[in-house]
């Protein structure tokens, strides 16, 4: 009898870890999903770039972006993503010289600190497993990356390459593209 509840007991404690490994598991696969069933726009875009012209530490930050934002969706959806983190005084600035980019929220979204917010989301999310440390060399790349290929001389095949996608998008999911941008 003893032994048989030291059995039990011991059945237990092994079961416990197991289970909340378990749960972990179906939470980062319930996230997966929800990454999946939901497409954007940004999903019809490439899911790499050529980065050969970037710094050491931008290529070290797009390569742990490759590996780390690409367990629910692909690289897709933050490379080609409207999102454009600027300083207030970037803004300021690119309102005199890049007017056009404050014209089109669906092709670029210029805000500050929209970048951090996004991959502090990301990071909050279960099974997404990115410490600060890489969170911030993926942050500085996505920055610098966003400004690089949507401002400035990139600003127009920007603009055709976004609008495009954006055209696959709503003749593929029509009731999506209502959803995210004709409420
Ligand atoms: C654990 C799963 C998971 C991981 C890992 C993940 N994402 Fe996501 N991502 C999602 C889900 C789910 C959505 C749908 C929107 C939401 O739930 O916030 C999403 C949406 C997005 C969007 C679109 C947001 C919009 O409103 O336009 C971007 C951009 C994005 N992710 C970037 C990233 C980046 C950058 C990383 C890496 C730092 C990353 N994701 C890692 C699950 C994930």
């Amino acid at each position: 009898m003893n032994k048989k509840i030291g059995l039990f007991i011991g059945l237990s404690l092994m079961a416990f870890p197991v289970h909340q490994a378990w749960s972990e598991i179906s939470a980062e696969q319930a996230e997966k999903e929800k990454a999946l069933k939901n497409p954007y726009p940004n999903d019809f875009g490439p899911d790499k770039i050529d980065v050969s012209k970037y710094s050491a530490e931008q290529q070290a930050g797009y390569k742990l972006m490759l590996d780390k934002c690409a367990k629910c969706h692909t690289p897709s959806r933050p490379l080609n993503s409207q999102f454009l983190d600027l300083k207030p005084e970037e803004i300021a600035a690119a309102k005199k010289t890049n007017p056009e980019i404050f014209k089109d929220k669906q092709v670029w979204q210029a805000e500050s600190g929209i970048w951090q917010r996004y991959i502090k989301r990301m990071m909050a999310k279960p099974g997404c497993n990115i410490s600060t440390e890489e969170g911030k060399k993926i942050w500085k790349f996505i920055v610098e990356d966003s400004k690089r290929r949507k401002t400035g001389a990139a600003a127009a095949s920007w603009s055709a390459q976004r609008k495009k996608f954006l055209a696959d998008f709503k003749t593929k999911y029509p009731e999506r593209h209502k959803e995210l941008f004709e409420k």
